[in-house]
């Protein structure tokens, strides 16, 4: 089976970009599921109810975040829709889920939100908490978005996971990496899948925003960028029976302008 993984969407642009051509890239890689990062689809960073039902609207079957998950203020949002998900390792307790098992017919799919340490908000280990995990779920067929800053961490995680899960996919950093792999022939791994948001920014911001705060050290409030937009997404070939992934190939999208 096919599964596409999106990274992270950045704001309305963003959203209605991932509307536009969503519907084609699954026709194209016949997937049998899509899973998106949403954690700054809402205006500014973080998800809303608003934001989620775009992603949804444009196919996603499972949204995951990462440490802009709470920003909106929106925590009643994880409970409500456990389809929604935030980062596993946040302390017992916090709203919502890490873990959602989606049901393909054929099989499920378990699908993990980690959220990385290194440089990043100290929360649980996120190695010790996807083993207590792991021995929760009645699926062979896995995929973990890793949301983390350092590649050290990322590409440490998808060698721990290697023939233990079918996908440990990297997101946070908006720039698609060109490590794409079947690790050990069984774990598909990217360190960053890239994310859909404007072409001409910072990670989907305003470049002269971004300039501003790290040229001045200043607090600056950023703005989504304007198109055209970019995607970068991944499709993984999964095993149903065994769970392996044999492949996994990048995809790269940019809008163009007459
Ligand atoms: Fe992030």
């Amino acid at each position: 089976m096919n599964i596409l993984m999106v990274g992270d969407v950045v704001g309305e642009g963003g959203c209605h970009y991932l509307s536009r051509v969503l519907p084609k890239l699954r026709r194209e890689y016949e997937a049998d599921a899509i899973i998106v990062n949403g954690e700054n689809s809402a205006k500014g960073n973080g998800i809303t109810p608003q934001s989620a039902d775009m992603l949804f609207s444009a196919g996603a079957d499972v949204i995951t975040t990462g440490n802009h998950c709470f920003r909106r203020r929106c925590e009643s949002l994880f409970d409500e829709n456990p389809r929604i998900l935030r980062p596993a390792n946040y302390p017992e307790g916090t709203p919502g889920s890490g873990v959602y098992s989606l049901d393909l017919g054929r099989t499920r799919l378990a699908v993990i939100n980690l959220m990385g340490t290194a440089f990043m908000e100290p929360l649980d280990n996120p190695f010790s908490v996807i083993d207590n995990i792991l021995e929760t779920l009645d699926t062979p067929c896995i995929l973990v978005d890793f949301h983390a800053e350092a590649t050290s961490e990322k590409r440490a995680l998808g060698y721990y996971l290697s023939g233990r899960v079918s996908a440990v996919i990297g997101t946070h950093t908006h720039t698609q990496t060109a490590d794409e792999e079947c690790i050990d022939g069984k774990t598909a791994y990217i360190s960053d899948v890239g994310m859909v948001g404007a072409a001409r920014s910072v990670l989907g911001v305003c470049p002269e925003q971004a300039i501003q705060k790290q040229r001045f050290h200043v607090p600056v409030q950023f703005s989504e960028a304007p198109g055209p937009y970019v995607l970068g997404a991944v499709c993984l070939s999964i095993d149903p029976k065994t769970g392996n992934s044999n492949k996994i190939r990048r995809v790269f999208l940019k809008e163009m302008t007459n």
